[in-house]
């Protein structure tokens, strides 16, 4: 990316694809897909969480969510959501603003799927945000529901799917010790993507 005609670049979706694919198969990261994920709050402000992007598929970053998840009660109110990557060991941070919206069915079953036996118990015994009268009675639940069900009966429940975000805003920085920081921004317009660098 760097030194190189602005005229000339790619698309951001194939620098992400190519700094995402560097992470993840370059540094031991459990979590590669980790990123923070922030919506609009109902009350109008700012909340952010951490994610794990699962999926890279043009033009969207789609992960899995619990449907009556804070998120997910945002996003329905206000599709506007910004994902924010830092990789530690290339010094890359990624910015993205975009749209999101649910999945469709087969895809959320696709990332239901690929969760682990332990995850998706989670998702049957858990509504995730609501108020836990009981840690015992919960962890109770799941140990039996562990224990009942075998790996392939946990099907995907109604309330967990998943969101895919379409970006219109990209901003790949590479942070330098000196804070002599290189940033590129892409912003879509009209037939394409503009892109602009801007100072540190
Ligand atoms: C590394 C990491 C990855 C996570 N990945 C997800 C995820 O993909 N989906 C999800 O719903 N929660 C994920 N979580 C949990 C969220 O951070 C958050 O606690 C949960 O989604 C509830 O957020 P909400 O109340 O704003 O909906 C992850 C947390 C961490 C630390």
């Amino acid at each position: 990316m760097k030194d190189t005609d602005p005229r000339e670049q790619p698309s951001p979706f194939i620098v992400f694809a190519h700094w995402f694919h560097e992470h993840s198969t370059r540094t031991s990261s459990k979590y590669p897909g980790a990123c923070v994920l922030s919506s609009v709050g109902t009350d109008g402000v700012p909340n952010a969480r951490f994610i794990s992007l699962k999926v890279l598929e043009y033009p969207y970053l789609i992960f899995g969510s619990p449907l009556r998840s804070r998120k997910a009660i945002e996003i329905k109110e206000n599709h506007n959501v910004a994902l924010t990557f830092w990789w530690e060991d290339s010094m890359r941070q990624v910015r993205i603003q975009g749209i999101a919206s649910e999945t469709d069915e087969n895809t959320s079953d696709l990332l239901f799927g690929d969760r682990k036996k332990e995850a998706r118990v989670v998702s049957l015994v858990s509504e995730q945000g609501a108020a836990l009268p009981s840690w015992e009675i919960l962890r109770e639940r799941y140990r039996t529901m562990f224990e009942e069900l075998s790996d392939e009966k946990i099907e995907r429940p109604d309330h967990w799917g998943g969101f895919k975000v379409e970006p219109f805003r990209f901003e790949f920085m590479e942070f330098r010790e000196t804070r002599l920081h290189y940033r590129q921004v892409f912003s879509k317009k009209e037939g394409g993507w503009e892109m602009n660098l801007i100072q540190p």
